[in-house]
């Protein structure tokens, strides 16, 4: 997924490339900035502000922050793309599904200069530009294309930005004397007035003569958003969890009643959710059973299959960011009024199509790894489901003081060895299997090091073959079990070993303790091999594209 941005007004180009920053954890491989006459900058690497003598006046720009689909990480696949007759600059997120189609359709002999779809999306609005006026050219190119797209665009010699969109978020905002588009709303200046979400298949242009195919209604837009710039953001996220918890436990209008209705009449709970929330679904999924005493299931978006045969399930659908393309696909012919959606950004695609929103309260989470929304998303469930049954007493506390207390005693010597290792396992039961996988997914995209979570005894059944000595297995534990058979059976093969244990037994949050040590534990380990934990190689914060 990318990052689109596009202002029309008066302004300097750093103006716009600071927007476009604060839409870097959509993908950091390259960016570039297309301006008045279709001038055109562009770098490989993460966004830098041009110095003050190429800090140029502008009237229109549009901007680009890519995450490499279709082509690698180059300057010819950098955006802004060109037509090769020089009349059309575009910048667009999305993916190109019929790309082929058309190059053989539409363009058999010619030559492209990029390997990607955004190049052959400008030559075909050009090659319709040489027969129809810009906005009819949109119907044809619209006609044509498939998959999810936003597109910005200008015109050489025109005072306009062009734009289409379709199942790619794109946004739109305007105050007395300008207009902003974004691919979210995160990227609106202050400055801006109103705001929407463009619907989908909805077209036009923003300039000297305005015009909207999508005639629904502005917001306010009352939007005081602080922005880090991140620098070792990841750490100070982790940090933040203490506090964001007891924020949770202390907000008394977390839930909607229909949100509290649909749970306590719930037959069967659906949860879904990517990556770490994917992992917090799982953890949700036990809880389901544990203290509503419903049966519950946590699903991949893309492996969601035979819901029909629950009875009137609802669904438990979980985004720190609100925009995983392959969720908002997933819940595509899902009944939205039966579907909870928790999530840090209610201002997200997703929260536009879920009414019933638990918002996790998280704030910014600008590292591209997921820490402090992972353990707020826990503790939200986790409230609503206490709320559901009535129960008063709560385990937030002793959860707060079980991260404190790790806080104070970390030990540095597990990255250091982990630094050195070729692979690691982390070993739990129960909750802390659960977190034993969110561990080993933080240790793999910060990290780099490929790592697996197991419950406990499972590490015999195969993957026991794999110890050596470069190997560690770090075993999670919140629960008595019968853990330090399975780290003697490790050793006993030349395996190192490490034993976690939560300084909190809690009979629901005590596993979350854990995650404590998981996210520090791929914080330090990453900055023991020079890494930037921040931004990992090759990852976006939000995953956009399918
Ligand atoms: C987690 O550290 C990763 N950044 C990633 O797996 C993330 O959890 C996943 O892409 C889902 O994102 P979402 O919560 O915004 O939907």
């Amino acid at each position: 997924m990318c990052g689109i941005y596009a202002q029309f007004g008066s302004f300097k180009l750093n103006d716009a490339l600071e927007c476009l920053k604060r839409l870097e954890y959509r993908g950091y491989d390259s960016f570039g900035i297309s301006y008045n006459n279709n001038e055109i900058r562009k770098r490989v690497g993460r966004i830098k502000l041009f110095s003050e003598e190429e800090n140029y006046d502008a009237i229109r720009a549009i901007c680009h922050t890519r995450w490499a689909t279709n082509g690698e990480v180059s300057l010819a696949n950098a955006h802004p793309q060109m037509s090769s007759d020089g009349k059309v600059v575009l910048v667009h997120n999305g993916v190109l599904e019929n790309e082929g189609i058309i190059k053989q359709t539409y363009f058999k002999n010619h030559e492209f200069k990029s390997s990607t779809d955004s190049e052959v999306i400008a030559e075909l609005l050009a090659y319709f530009l040489r027969s129809s006026s810009p906005l009819k050219a949109i119907l044809d190119v619209m006609d044509v294309i498939k998959g999810a797209y936003a597109i910005l665009f200008m015109i050489k010699d025109d005072n306009n930005i062009y734009f289409m969109k379709n199942k790619s978020s794109l946004i739109i905002g305007y105050n007395q004397n300008s207009y902003f588009m974004a691919s979210d709303i995160y990227a609106l200046p202050h400055e801006c007035s109103y705001y929407k979400h463009l619907t989908d298949k909805s077209y036009g242009r923003i300039g000297a003569d305005v015009f909207l195919s999508d005639e629904s209604r502005f917001l306010n837009f009352d939007f005081n958003y602080e922005f880090q710039t991140p620098n070792d953001v990841m750490i100070k996220e982790i940090y933040e969890e203490e506090l964001l918890a007891l924020k949770l436990k202390n907000n008394n209008n977390l839930f909607s009643n229909k949100t509290l209705e649909l749970i306590r009449n719930a037959s069967e709970l659906i949860i879904i959710g990517s990556g770490s929330s994917f992992y917090a679904g799982e953890y949700i999924s036990y809880m389901c059973e544990d203290i509503l005493k419903k049966r519950a299931r946590a699903f991949l978006p893309t492996e969601l299959r035979n819901v029909d045969l629950y009875d009137n399930p609802i669904y438990l659908v979980i985004s720190q960011s609100g925009e995983t393309a392959d969720l908002i696909n997933a819940i595509d012919n899902v009944n939205k009024d039966r579907c909870i959606l928790f999530t840090n950004r209610k201002n997200s695609s997703l929260g536009n199509m879920i009414k019933n929103v638990v918002d996790v309260l998280a704030g910014a989470e600008l590292a591209v790894a997921s820490t402090k929304s992972f353990n707020q998303t826990i503790i939200a469930a986790y409230m609503l489901f206490q709320n559901a049954m009535d129960i008063k007493e709560d385990e937030i506390g002793e959860y707060v003081e079980g991260l404190r207390k790790i806080k104070n005693n970390f030990e540095m010597k597990i990255p250091k060895l982990l630094a050195e290792m070729d692979k690691v396992f982390y070993i739990g039961q129960g909750y802390d299997y659960i977190i034993s996988k969110e561990g080993a997914l933080k240790l793999k995209e910060i990290a780099y090091i490929p790592t697996e979570g197991y419950s406990i005894s499972e590490l015999k059944h195969g993957s026991l073959a794999l110890i050596d000595s470069r190997t560690t297995v770090i075993g999670l534990s919140s629960i008595k079990n019968y853990m330090l058979a399975t780290l003697n059976e490790v050793k006993s093969r030349h395996g190192n070993i490490f034993y976690l244990e939560s300084p909190y037994k809690g009979k629901y949050l005590g596993g979350l303790v854990l995650a404590r040590y998981v996210q520090l534990i791929s914080y330090y380990t990453a900055k023991e091999k020079g890494l930037d934990p921040d931004h990992p190689r090759n990852l976006a914060k939000s995953v956009t594209v399918i």
